[in-house]
């Protein structure tokens, strides 16, 4: 695909996409619930359909009525053993926590992936669910997808998480639900807790003491279906905040973007750097907060990423790197190696793709330093299937001299189906 420069500005509103995270818990959270979930707003991206698909597979019913989606959940005990491979494609989301809930049934199933999935750590999950008496086999002996889930009868662990993953976290409580005892995850620093709010929400006993960084499940609980309205995902968001802040003459609104703490890093950084942005009609469902954002252009400076913000923006560095390319000074981006094991090797792979356009940029071992102000211009761009690069490269073409060809650019129906429309849409 191929772009050009903006010059006249970009203006309007948007609503972006469902929240990923969200609509994955939900479709999972709703089957595993009595009664009937519905879901306005769910993401219809290829790694929540993937989700869908699986749970589909394990009996579950699960339709678009109009706006919404229905999932008829059959309890904590309801999924049926799937015939054949449940096929996670690239969704580390789906295999992670899966596994989780998979750890708990009493069949064996085998999550299987695309060529990225079957390169990424599984051993993160696998560790933590086999103390809990999960039978979980690497079937190409080397760590990742496809892995064969045998359940078992789980017992409960306090488990102390080398890692601050939302995914880690996520699955050994799923696994907790089916445990003897309560089962316990502390981390390194808090990860996103949208497990925690929306198992709550269903009914399950959670305790979450972010202090002490430890969320805690009690075993067995009754989970009932809920109305889950998913607000827009910020990390889709991100995409149209950066552009509006690096393309003079903009002024976007964009509606009813997800604010939630654990994941609104990005926000606070930007201000930081000096980008204006404005929150309006604030407003909360499920526990999870939202707001309009208003963005209007302006001038950047560099900035320092680092510590106990990386998980609450981990998505958001790629993007974020583009920002610091238009930011007068040095930016650096450090405790970021969970991006190397990401969808792409994102460290490497933004650097790579930003250098091509002339960007002052060197990768670190945990990181990126980006020496702003160096004038981007229009290269041949390796997306490495990789939505969210390929997101972000987009925006740095909007300001890049000449004409920017990004491979692969579809991949961004991962997450953001439409999104070149939308961004078109924003051009005066
Ligand atoms: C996610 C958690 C994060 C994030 C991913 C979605 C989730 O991954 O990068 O896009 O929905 O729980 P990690 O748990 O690996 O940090």
């Amino acid at each position: 695909m191929i772009f050009t420069a903006n010059t006249k500005g970009l203006g309007g509103e948007l609503t972006v996409p469902g929240d990923k995270s969200i609509s994955h818990r939900a479709v999972m959270f709703g089957a595993l619930s009595k009664g009937t979930t519905s879901v306005t707003h769910f993401l219809k991206g290829a790694d929540c359909l993937s989700t869908i698909h699986c749970f589909r597979k394990m009996g579950i019913s699960i339709e678009e009525e109009g706006e919404q989606l229905l999932i008829h959940g059959q309890g904590l005990h309801g999924l049926t053993k799937p015939s054949g491979w449940l096929d996670a494609g690239n969704s580390g989301t789906t295999t992670r926590l899966l596994s989780g809930i998979l750890s708990g049934q009493s069949f064996s199933a085998t999550i299987h992936g695309d060529a990225s999935i079957q390169s990424r750590p599984m051993g993160r999950i696998m560790e933590p669910l086999k103390q809990m008496g999960a039978h979980i086999v690497s079937l190409n002996h080397n760590g990742c997808a496809p892995l064969e889930i045998t359940g078992g009868s789980l017992r409960g662990i306090s488990y102390q998480s080398p890692v601050a993953s939302a995914q880690v976290k996520s699955a050994v409580l799923l696994a907790g639900l089916y445990a003897e005892g309560i089962t316990s995850v502390t981390e390194p620093a808090l990860s996103r807790n949208h497990t925690e709010l929306m198992l709550r929400g269903f009914g399950a006993q959670v305790d979450i003491c972010p202090e002490a960084r430890t969320a805690s499940i009690h075993p067995e609980p009754e989970l009932w279906g809920q109305q889950v309205q998913i607000p827009g995902d910020i990390s889709s968001a991100a995409y149209f905040i950066a552009a509006a802040t690096i393309t003079p003459h903009s002024e976007v609104l964009l509606r009813q973007v997800g604010i939630n703490p654990t994941r609104a890093g990005m926000l606070q950084v930007c201000a930081e750097m000096g980008a204006d942005i404005t929150l309006l009609q604030k407003s909360c469902h499920g526990g999870e907060p939202a707001a309009d954002l208003l963005i209007r252009s302006s001038d950047l400076t560099g900035t320092v990423i680092e510590g106990e913000r990386i998980p609450t923006l981990i998505d958001e560095l790629p993007i974020l790197a583009v920002l610091a390319c238009f930011a007068k000074g040095t930016t650096i981006i450090r405790d970021a190696q969970e991006l190397k094991v990401k969808e792409s090797n994102r460290i490497a792979v933004m650097v790579q793709n930003l250098s091509a356009m002339g960007a002052h940029i060197t990768a670190t071992e945990d990181g990126m330093i980006i020496e702003g102000g160096a004038p981007l211009h229009g290269a041949v761009l390796e997306s490495h299937k990789d939505h969210r690069v390929a997101m972000s490269l987009a925006v740095a073409a909007l300001q890049a001299s000449g004409e920017t060809r990004i491979q692969d650019a579809s991949c961004v129906d991962i997450s953001y189906p439409g999104f070149y429309g939308d961004l078109q849409s924003l051009f005066r």
